[in-house]
């Protein structure tokens, strides 16, 4: 089965990208659904999937034995489970990172031009023309860089994680060389007192919210907790109740006693809030996005390349695999485990406290 292709559309920067997965009528839809779960089973396949994807790939995760998460946990997971080949359902780093994870399963995507803009505002060489220009630094880069970034790095870090690998550096007496978002870099530097030097990249969905609005909106609904993911602008997250990773935002919507909550995040995230915690309301924080004129239009135009006909046509064809070469996936696995052993470590602390 060959899905057509998205049109393209424009967004601000003036590039083009492609549009979200034609939407599909309901009998459509339940063909593919299964269509996609009895080729998961036949290949070996297990599907990981970001918490912004379409809420069909995630109930196919769900009920296929898959997972959707946080980037973090996406890496722990495809590394760890026995399929010998995974399909992740997000962006590109997502898939390179399992594959660099990896290496012996074979990883696919629905869609390889499924990027990012922080991905793609970080080009490997110039990257690397800035760490050697600043020797003295510990570089820590986020997990949204591409397989070579990554392989100049000490430390990968997630949304998940990034405070507490950056204390522990500044605990060491270590300074920062941080790429490639500079809003989530500011957050960390203000909450840690890091000395860290920042790259100047940005999300283009997370950049759009608008602290002014945001007030406005506040002002109409005192009840609503405000959850901001930390690659929105400051003045987004000084208003912010709670400031985390994707997971941290649907575990919030969950333990808050509120019963309303403004999102500073992609909408996507919506199916697993309404999962976490049934008849609470959500409304997605102001954006000016990508062309739009709606209020609710934060979604990440290259997570929506992500549907069920590529997935099925993926898994059909076996077309779309990541393939990384070993040089740069072998100097990119050491700043990934690092981030993971640092992970269990922390994890092992919190159950041991508990
Ligand atoms: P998380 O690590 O919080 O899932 O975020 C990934 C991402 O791309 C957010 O825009
Ligand atoms: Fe990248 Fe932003 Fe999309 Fe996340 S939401 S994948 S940071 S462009």
């Amino acid at each position: 089965m060959h899905a057509p292709r998205p049109t393209p559309v424009e967004i601000p920067d003036g590039s083009v990208i492609t549009a979200k997965v034609p939407p599909l009528g309901p009998s459509d839809r339940d063909a593919l659904f299964a269509r996609a779960k009895k080729l998961l089973a036949e290949k070996d396949a297990v599907l990981v999937a970001h918490f912004y994807t379409d809420a069909d790939l995630q109930l196919l995760a769900d009920e296929s034995g898959g997972y959707v998460s946080d980037s973090l946990e996406m890496a722990r997971f495809g590394r760890e489970h026995p399929a010998s080949t995974v399909i992740v359902a997000g962006v590109r780093f997502m898939g390179e990172t399992a594959k660099i994870l990896s290496p012996e399963k074979r990883v696919f995507m629905p869609d390889l031009d499924a990027t990012c803009s922080l991905d793609e505002g970080c080009p490997a060489e110039d990257f690397i023309s800035f760490c050697d220009a600043h020797p003295d630094r510990t570089v820590v880069v986020y997990a949204n860089t591409s397989a070579a970034v990554k392989a100049r790095a000490d430390w990968v870090v997630t949304s998940g994680i990034a405070l507490d690998i950056v204390e522990h550096l500044t605990a060491q007496g270590e300074s920062i060389l941080w790429a490639p978002d500079r809003y989530l870099g500011g957050y960390i530097e203000e909450m840690t007192g890091a000395d860290m030097l920042l790259w100047q990249g940005s999300c283009v969905v997370h950049e759009g919210f608008k602290a002014s609005e945001l007030e406005e909106l506040r002002a109409e609904h005192p009840d609503a907790a405000v959850l901001v993911h930390p690659e929105s602008p400051a003045d987004v997250v000084a208003q912010a109740d709670v400031v985390g990773s994707t997971s941290a935002l649907i575990k919030a919507v969950k333990d808050l006693d509120s019963e309303k909550f403004i999102v500073a995040t992609d909408r996507g995230i919506f199916h697993k809030m309404r999962e976490a915690a049934p008849g609470k309301m959500l409304m997605t924080a102001p954006n000016a996005g990508f062309g739009a004129t709606c209020e609710s239009c934060a979604h990440c135009p290259w997570m929506a390349m992500n549907g069920l006909q590529n997935l099925v046509r993926v898994l059909e064809t076996e077309e779309n695999e990541i393939f990384i070469e070993e040089p740069t996936r072998k100097r990119a696995v050491l700043s990934l485990n690092r981030m993971l052993d640092f992970a269990r470590q922390r994890d092992r602390k919190v159950r041991g406290n508990a």
